[in-house]
């Protein structure tokens, strides 16, 4: 069984070759653009990708979407996140956190999979705080200003370490459960 991860970014596909490869499921990259709906809701933006996907007569997929939720920020960026880390970046999201003392945050990943004709989404959560100062060098986005535990930032563990803890690393779990059954 083939799974097309569909992404501009192929490094995610190496990411979920690693966890698909116990289920026996290969990954092939596949770049086909979607349009994102505008909406604050991930599954939502997921749900109507798959459906452009589907209608476009792709089948046996996956597509994910993340977003950082600050809550002193009402949810922002969001859905946004690809766009904010872009435009203000994480020194922009540190400068509208100065003097906010509540620092919870939550990335969401939220990952839908067509499979057999069968649609499945996830959504895995990892919350943590938004740091006073961006802190370490590996990990990318807003790794250098996330903390889970409000010590080590994502960016100062390793990957291995991230993943067990992770949005993504959670999502993926929940989808492969939902695959095994
Ligand atoms: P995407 O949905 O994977 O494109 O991610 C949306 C935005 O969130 C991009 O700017 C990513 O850099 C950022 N992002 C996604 N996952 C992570 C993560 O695990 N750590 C830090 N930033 C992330």
């Amino acid at each position: 069984m083939k799974l097309k991860v569909i992404t501009s970014n192929p490094g995610k596909v190496a990411e979920y070759q690693k966890a698909f490869d116990e289920l026996g499921i290969e990954m092939e990259h596949y770049r086909l653009p979607y349009d994102e709906v505008q909406t604050s809701d991930l599954e939502e933006v997921v749900n109507k990708g798959m459906d452009e996907i589907v209608s476009k007569g792709v089948r046996d997929f996956i597509v994910d979407d993340t977003g950082l939720f600050i809550d002193a920020l009402k949810g922002f960026p969001g859905v946004w996140s690809a766009y904010a880390q872009k435009t203000i970046g994480n020194q922009g999201i540190l400068k509208l956190m100065e003097g906010v003392e509540d620092r919870g945050a939550e990335f969401r990943c939220c990952i839908g999979c067509d499979i057999d004709g069968r649609r499945i989404v996830v959504t895995g959560v990892c919350r943590g705080v938004i740091t006073d100062a961006p802190k370490g060098t590996d990990g990318f986005g807003y790794d250098p200003i996330f903390s889970p535990d409000g010590k080590l930032t994502f960016a100062e563990m390793s990957v291995d370490d991230k993943n067990r803890i992770s949005h993504r690393g959670n999502a993926v779990r929940l989808l492969i459960d939902a695959l095994k059954e």
